[in-house]
């Protein structure tokens, strides 16, 4: 099949696009807000982008907490989420407002960052600390627009030493969950390796 994605007329019960760029990796966003209450949320259009310097980018579907707060504050963490952690992931991403602590509602143990404010969320393998970088409007030929791209610079990052083996990081161990569209999701707990030509 083939189908317009300026007019979406695909014809499925559900629009595809998500389930075809997949898996897409979880960036799960700690910020803080002005008030100083802890905020987070996963964001599946997310990547990293660069690695000179490091920088990772999440697209929020119009201004929620994690983009005001990143703004405001200059400041935030992308937390590794992983099949343990799954439920909590997910719980997190309750659609309520800038004053409720997305931690404590998904009975989430924090721990501090070491450069900047937003907290980490304990027993993620992985964390960035980010400083924010600016905000793209995701703007269309059209001029229509909903999303927004937020670009942070990664000043630090944390790798919990128990995946790290023999100088790798054991991905596979670390078991980091992905989106998938729909209401699916994958887990990466098999690896396998390709060696460039040349
Ligand atoms: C796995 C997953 C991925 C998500 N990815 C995105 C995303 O890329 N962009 C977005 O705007 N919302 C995304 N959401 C929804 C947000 O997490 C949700 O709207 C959340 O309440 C936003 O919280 P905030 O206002 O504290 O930033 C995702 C939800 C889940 C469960």
């Amino acid at each position: 099949m083939f189908y317009d994605a300026a007019r979406n007329d695909h014809g499925l019960r559900h629009d595809p696009f998500k389930a075809l760029v997949v898996p897409r990796p979880i960036g799960w966003i700690s910020t803080v807000s002005r008030d100083g209450v802890p905020n987070l949320a996963p964001y599946s259009f997310f990547n990293a982008i660069s690695t000179d310097p490091h920088i990772v980018a999440f697209a929020s579907a119009d201004k929620k907490d994690s983009l005001i707060n990143a703004e405001e504050q200059g400041e935030f963490v992308c937390n590794l989420a992983t099949w343990d952690q799954r439920d909590a992931m997910n719980a997190s991403s309750t659609m309520v407002g800038p004053q409720v602590d997305e931690f404590a509602l998904a009975g989430l143990e924090t721990e501090p960052s070491r450069l900047v404010a937003p907290l980490r969320v304990k027993h993620a393998p992985v964390h960035f600390e980010c400083v924010w970088l600016q905000t793209l409007p995701l703007k269309g030929r059209d001029g229509r627009q909903s999303y927004y791209l937020v670009l942070g610079e990664v000043l630090g990052v944390h790798i919990d030493d128990r995946f790290i083996r023999e100088g790798i990081v054991d991905v596979a161990a670390m078991k980091p969950i992905a989106r998938l569209g729909y209401h699916d999701y994958a887990v990466v707990d098999e690896v396998f390796t390709m060696k460039r030509p040349g």
